[in-house]
């Protein structure tokens, strides 16, 4: 996440005595991590993943940065995530601020918003924020990777060994529009990355059209192909990436709440 819209996403938490943050599909904690750094006075973060193996990961990354700040990692599907009663002794707390980054498409929408609006503080805002993966972004060396994963895997976009992804049928801005979230406005940020090929290789094992299920016992060839590939494409060992981070910020109108 760039680090103007981790700025932007915490402006509205700024002046709150204890601001709290609960982070939908957390996957490694890249939402916190960045929200951490803008807002050090985080008092309390709750990230949600269905994924054992990823909260691990997030709890691997957060911990050295988090200070005074608490963690609490739940493994559920955030479609029917609910709070928490607190154990004797602690605080009841709400989120001020809901994140979800490359990972609403991965949920059912209107009962992800549901939800929001049921566990939210009446002041708090929404943010659904993205900016597209390796399998979207146009250029030489996203490509040829690209027709290799589909040579070995099939022509669709995989999504795991579910089957192919169907994209969103709604654009997540509508969603938001017909849901308790309904006034909301588009940010964007540019933002500029270079890749290395070690880089690419980890981004693929982690994602959902490339990971090493998918391809059986063939991993190892389809990763000596992509090297290969890439070696080709870059003299220099660098593969620039420019793309565009989108932040949907939503918030309930007066009376809504
Ligand atoms: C592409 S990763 C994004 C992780 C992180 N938000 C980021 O931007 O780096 C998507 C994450 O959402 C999780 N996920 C997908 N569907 C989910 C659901 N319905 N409930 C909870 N987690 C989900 C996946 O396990 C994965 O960790």
């Amino acid at each position: 996440m760039p680090a103007e819209a981790a700025e932007l996403l915490t402006d509205a938490l700024r002046d709150l005595p204890d601001p709290t943050l609960l982070d939908l599909g957390t996957g490694t904690g890249q939402v916190p991590k960045a929200l951490l750094k803008a807002l050090p006075s985080l008092a309390h973060i709750e990230g949600v993943d269905w994924s054992r193996q990823m909260l691990d990961q997030a709890r691997v990354a957060l911990t050295p940065l988090l200070g005074s700040c608490a963690l609490s990692l739940v493994q559920t599907s955030a479609d029917v995530y609910t709070r928490p009663a607190p154990l004797p002794g602690e605080e009841w707390w709400t989120p001020d601020l809901i994140t979800c980054c490359r990972a609403f498409h991965w949920m059912s929408g209107p009962d992800v918003l549901a939800m929001a609006h049921r566990v939210a503080a009446p002041q708090a805002s929404l943010a659904i924020t993205g900016d597209g993966s390796l399998w979207t972004y146009e250029a030489d060396w996203t490509r040829a990777p690209r027709h290799l994963i589909q040579q070995y895997v099939g022509p669709g976009r995989r999504a795991d060994t579910m089957g192919d992804y169907t994209q969103p049928i709604r654009p997540f801005q509508e969603e938001l529009t017909d849901s308790a979230w309904s006034d909301v406005a588009e940010h964007r940020f540019p933002i500029t990355r270079t890749w290395t090929l070690e880089s690419v290789l980890g981004y693929l094992r982690s994602t959902s059209f490339a990971g090493a299920d998918l391809f059986a016992d063939r991993h190892a060839a389809f990763e000596e192909e992509v090297r290969a590939l890439l070696d080709d494409l870059t003299d220099s060992g660098s593969l620039p990436e420019e793309t565009e981070f989108t932040v949907l910020l939503a918030r309930r109108p007066a009376g809504g709440r």
